[in-house]
């Protein structure tokens, strides 16, 4: 009787038993993959976080560049010419100078100098005080430039009076160094030269600037 009676519902238990012991292994391990998954998938996805962050920040952020520095456009307040005969000129303008910088951090330039000259022979300096190119941005100094041609070498004198009676166009070149520091993050620095070299078409019949060249 009692054997019949575990006979009678002992297989059904032990099927109940059985199946919800199945299915909760099943869940428990449907669950443990998808738990598996998501953090493999969380895994890679901080790794390529983290891959494109330090990509960035080595290729962009900390990629120093020069700043450039040049001459932009000018109108003069006072300019005379001279003659075939008696070559010379004398110039005066406000010179716009620029510093652009471009990198991720400001740029501290030490004091330097812009020379202009005519045919290889300085004709005019403006000096720049030390200063500071912020954070992607362009510094601007206006100063006070005079550039004068009187007793240059002959050759070059010859030069001038020729320009002043065909073409009535000279050609200036300026020049000059910005030695300074670009600071990154506040900690990351790089000693960046930048130089100028820019060419200055003068229309002499005119009197006025007719185009700035920088390379
Ligand atoms: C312009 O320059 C000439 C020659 O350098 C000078 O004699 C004259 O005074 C200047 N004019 C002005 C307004 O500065
Ligand atoms: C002009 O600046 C350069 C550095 O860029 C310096 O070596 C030179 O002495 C300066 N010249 C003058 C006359 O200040
Ligand atoms: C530049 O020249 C102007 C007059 O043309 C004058 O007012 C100004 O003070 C000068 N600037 C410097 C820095 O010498
Ligand atoms: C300045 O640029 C001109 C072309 O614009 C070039 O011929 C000359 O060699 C350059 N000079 C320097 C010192 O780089």
């Amino acid at each position: 009787m009692a054997d019949k009676n575990q006979n009678q519902y002992h297989p059904a238990e032990v099927n109940g038993y059985h199946r919800s012991d199945r299915e909760s292994l099943e869940d428990v391990e449907e669950a443990r993959r998808k738990k598996k998954m998501k953090w493999t998938i969380g895994i890679i996805a901080f790794v390529i976080f983290q891959v494109v962050q330090g990509l960035f920040f080595v290729l962009v952020i900390m990629k120093f560049k020069s700043p450039k520095f040049r001459v932009t456009e000018f109108e003069f307040t006072n300019s005379t010419f001279g003659t075939q005969a008696s070559p010379s000129f004398a110039l005066a303008f406000v010179a716009p100078i620029r510093v652009k910088n471009t990198n991720w951090g400001p740029f501290k330039y030490g004091a330097s100098n812009v020379t202009f000259t005519y045919q290889g022979t300085q004709v005019g300096r403006v000096d720049i005080p030390k200063g500071k190119a912020n954070f992607k941005s362009t510094k601007k100094i206006n100063l006070n430039a005079t550039l004068t041609a009187a007793n240059l070498p002959n050759t070059v004198s010859t030069t001038l009076g020729n320009a002043l009676q065909n073409s009535q166009v000279i050609t200036l070149n300026s020049q000059g160094e910005l030695k300074g520091k670009v600071t990154v993050m506040f900690m990351f620095k790089k000693t960046k030269i930048s130089k100028m070299n820019c060419t200055m078409a003068i229309d002499t019949g005119k009197k006025e600037l007719q185009s700035v060249r920088c390379s």
